[in-house]
């Protein structure tokens, strides 16, 4: 039998954005809380788009993608950050005078958060991540997306060795934030949850009033995964 992979992975280029930014958004359909951070697919999109054409080309960015051989269709992405030094030390230095970050954290390459919940949890991870890397050299995992035809192949599982390998070159914990639909796969790929921050997304969503129309409670599980290398000495 031929166990040969049928897809490939290769650097997304800024031609890629548009596929990207779709599979992301179809990825996230089925997921509840989504679809409380935008008021229409189309809004998610745009601004998944906007997200996009600051991040990719920028240094501290790496974005891959996943091409199907037989189709030549991109199916898969995902993105890692490896923030500098300086930037770093500009974060804890607005965390140590408390001067907010206009509110939502944003930084370079960082989602333009919608009030209301998506602020919420991007709030407390921020404050997470603060905590957990003050001073500290790190990369974080951004984004993992397979498009739902293309799931349950492979894809998934190849994105995410190829940014473990990519942290044990540098000697670099990742940290990331995941959903209840994404954190299986890491913690089989050795990522532990650290802290969890746990929503009720009735009292987010308007729409759910009396009756909980499928909303109820979701965890946001906040994982780490140490490097299998020694840190590197200068
Ligand atoms: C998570 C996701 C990227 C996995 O992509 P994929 O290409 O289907 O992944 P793989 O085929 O490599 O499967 C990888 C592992 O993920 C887990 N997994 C994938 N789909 C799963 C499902 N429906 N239920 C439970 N576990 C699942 C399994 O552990 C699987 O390992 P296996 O080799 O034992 O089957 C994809 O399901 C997705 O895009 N989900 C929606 C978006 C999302 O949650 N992204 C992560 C944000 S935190």
């Amino acid at each position: 039998m031929d166990n040969a992979p049928t897809f490939e992975l290769a650097s997304v280029e800024r031609k890629d954005i548009p596929r990207l930014a779709h599979i992301h958004v179809v990825a996230c359909l089925p997921d509840n809380a989504f679809g409380l951070y935008f008021a229409t697919p189309t809004e998610f999109e745009m601004k998944v788009t906007q997200m996009l054409e600051s991040q990719v080309g920028d240094p501290t960015w790496q974005h891959l993608k996943v091409v199907d051989k037989k189709t030549g269709v991109l199916a898969a992405w995902a993105s890692w950050n490896t923030p500098s030094d300086a930037q770093i030390r500009e974060r804890d230095g607005k965390a140590a005078t408390k001067i907010a970050d206009s509110g939502n954290g944003k930084g370079k390459g960082g989602f333009d958060f919608p009030l209301g919940l998506p602020t919420y949890v991007q709030e407390d991870t921020a404050r997470w991540l603060e905590k957990w890397t003050r001073g500290k050299r790190h990369m974080l995992c951004k984004a993992l997306f397979t498009e739902p035809s293309f799931q349950r192949q492979g894809m998934g599982n190849a994105l995410v060795k190829y940014g473990n390998q990519l942290a044990d070159q540098a000697s670099l914990p990742i940290f990331l934030q995941g959903s209840p639909f994404g954190y299986p796969i890491y913690a089989k790929h050795n990522f532990e949850t650290v802290q969890y921050l746990d929503v009720d997304l009735r009292e987010w969503a308007t729409s759910a009033k009396s009756n909980d129309k499928g909303y109820g409670n979701y965890r946001f599980r906040y994982m780490l995964r140490l490097p299998w290398t020694l840190p590197k000495t200068s």
